[in-house]
């Protein structure tokens, strides 16, 4: 499955209360799909030893913004990087949305939703997401992982 090219997003969270670096968390994510059409729903699946891991297991929204071609950098930072040693959000621009989400502002295609259902899958804990809020770019291009298959994820797997 390492040869499957699939699109990548960056999955950000934030604590329902709180307002410092430690309340907000984020990672690149390529384990996700839409999963339904009608209701629609979308399924994220992260990390247990993620940073973004805390906060993700307990949220009620999150943000799900997909990595343009043009993004290399974003996808460095929020996959490359863990929360555990550096505070992504000082050195991105960003927002926040509903519940405190984070917004990423070069993010021009993200769906906002909430967080339905939590699947444990193993190694990965799979969310199941209701979209409320969607951005959409049609012209925009995906960054594929092969185009970024030199870079290690920041945290250890
Ligand atoms: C191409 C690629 C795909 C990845 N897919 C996922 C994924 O689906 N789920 C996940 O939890 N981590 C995934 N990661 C790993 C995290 O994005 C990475 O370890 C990140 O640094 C974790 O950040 P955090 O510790 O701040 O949460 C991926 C990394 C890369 C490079």
């Amino acid at each position: 499955m390492n040869n499957v090219d699939y699109p990548l997003f960056i999955v950000t969270v934030a604590a329902e209360n709180g307002d410092g670096p430690e309340s907000r968390s984020g990672c690149l994510v390529g384990f996700a799909t839409r999963c339904s059409i009608d209701p629609p729903r979308f399924l994220v699946c992260i990390s247990k030893i993620n940073h973004s891991y805390a906060l993700m297991s307990c949220a009620k929204v999150l943000a799900v913004h997909v990595i343009d071609s043009d993004q290399r950098v974003l996808a460095e930072l929020f996959g490359g990087e863990t929360g555990d040693e550096i505070d992504k959000f000082a050195v991105c621009n960003w927002h926040p949305g509903p519940g405190g989400v984070p917004l990423l502002e070069a993010s021009r295609r993200r769906i906002i939703a909430e967080v339905l259902n939590r699947i444990d899958f193993g190694d990965h804990l799979g969310l199941v997401l209701a979209p409320f809020e969607v951005l959409a770019d049609e012209h925009a291009e995906p960054l594929w992982p092969s185009e970024i298959a030199d870079m290690e994820p920041g945290h250890p797997l």
